[in-house]
């Protein structure tokens, strides 16, 4: 008996497998997060991310033009502030590093990239939450979302184009959608981090950012064994006004993904993060891996999974090999 069915045709070659490719990835479907400190003189390597650093102003600039020149999709910025409370109250000062990095980011690449902020309050408060807390120590959801719309709006004025939310307070979308809108901002974007989980995989940011967390996130980021709760955190995210919802993290979420990108007709994101970064970039310093097909396997991943876009903190190095590859 022959097989009637011979799958191995369409794989027998390079250029024919070529031609059958079901998914691509390309470089302006990446976006970088990058990290920026107040205080530093120099940038400095963070230990748990090789290749990353916390930026200077001056760095975070070059870094940003590298990542546009190599035709990145976007970059996320973070602020590392030097001084912290119990509200963050640098989060929405003008003078905050966040908002004076955004505003020098947007002059060296806004015309080449878009230029995306994080919209938590995590790295500026003295306690490490993503909010603000009630006297008993609990987050507070409502007066956090009220942080939340004025932490929108400066970044909104210091040229943010797209406000990633991702303090996983109900009703956030809702609120700093308002606040723009009220303000004028009608073009601002906002990525909705929907189905953001708790869990492990965070490890080496909370390194990047210096965070000052004792305990963990599970009051209001989402339990990992509940993939029907993303995709309902997804409905509700566009239902407020949500321009673009995302799954966090990347790879142990695809399940998620999928289901998501199912269910609504917004964009759907995803987003690599440190954790798998350390693990692959680990693994690959021992020899245990090749580094850039891993990479690669991983983001192509993403892809068939169905994301629009992708965070990667090798955004522009994959984008780079992108280009080797047309
Ligand atoms: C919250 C935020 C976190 C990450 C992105 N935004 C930290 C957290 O939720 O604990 C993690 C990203 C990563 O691990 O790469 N501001």
């Amino acid at each position: 008996m022959l097989p009637t069915h011979r799958p191995r045709r369409l794989r027998q070659s390079a250029p024919v497998r070529r031609l059958m490719r079901e998914s691509h990835i390309v470089p302006s479907q990446l976006v970088l997060p990058l990290f920026v400190r107040e205080g530093i003189a120099e940038a400095q390597p963070i230990g748990s991310m090789p290749g990353q650093s916390q930026h200077t102003i001056d760095s975070l600039r070059r870094t940003a033009a590298e990542a546009a020149e190599a035709g990145v999709g976007g970059v996320m910025l973070f602020g590392i502030p030097e001084v912290r409370d119990a509200v963050g109250s640098a989060a929405d000062d003008p003078e905050g590093i966040l908002n004076v990095a955004t505003t020098a980011v947007q002059e060296e690449v806004g015309d080449a990239l878009v230029v995306q902020t994080d919209l938590c309050l995590d790295e500026f408060t003295d306690h490490g939450h993503c909010g603000v807390l009630t006297p008993s120590g609990a987050v507070d959801n409502d007066a956090t979302n009220e942080r939340y719309a004025a932490m929108g709006l400066a970044q909104a004025r210091a040229g943010s184009q797209l406000l990633g939310l991702s303090g996983m307070m109900d009703g956030q979308v809702q609120v700093v959608r308002e606040a723009l809108d009220a303000e004028g901002f009608h073009d601002t974007i906002i990525l909705a981090y929907s189905a953001k989980y708790a869990g492990a995989f965070y490890g080496p940011f909370r390194e990047a950012v210096d965070s000052q967390l004792k305990g963990d996130r599970r009051t209001y980021q989402m339990d990992p064994p509940n993939g029907r709760e993303g995709v309902r955190e997804a409905l509700l995210d566009v239902e407020e006004g949500a321009d673009i919802v995302m799954v966090k993290p990347g790879l142990p979420y695809l399940d998620v993904l999928a289901e998501v990108k199912q269910a609504v007709d917004v964009p759907v994101w995803a987003y690599q993060v440190s954790g798998e970064y350390a693990m692959v970039e680990a693994a690959a310093a021992n020899g245990w891996i090749d580094r850039r097909a891993t990479i690669m396997d991983s983001l192509t991943a993403f892809a068939r999974a169905g994301a629009d876009a992708v965070l990667t903190y090798w955004a522009t190095e994959a984008a780079a090999w992108l280009r080797e590859e047309l």
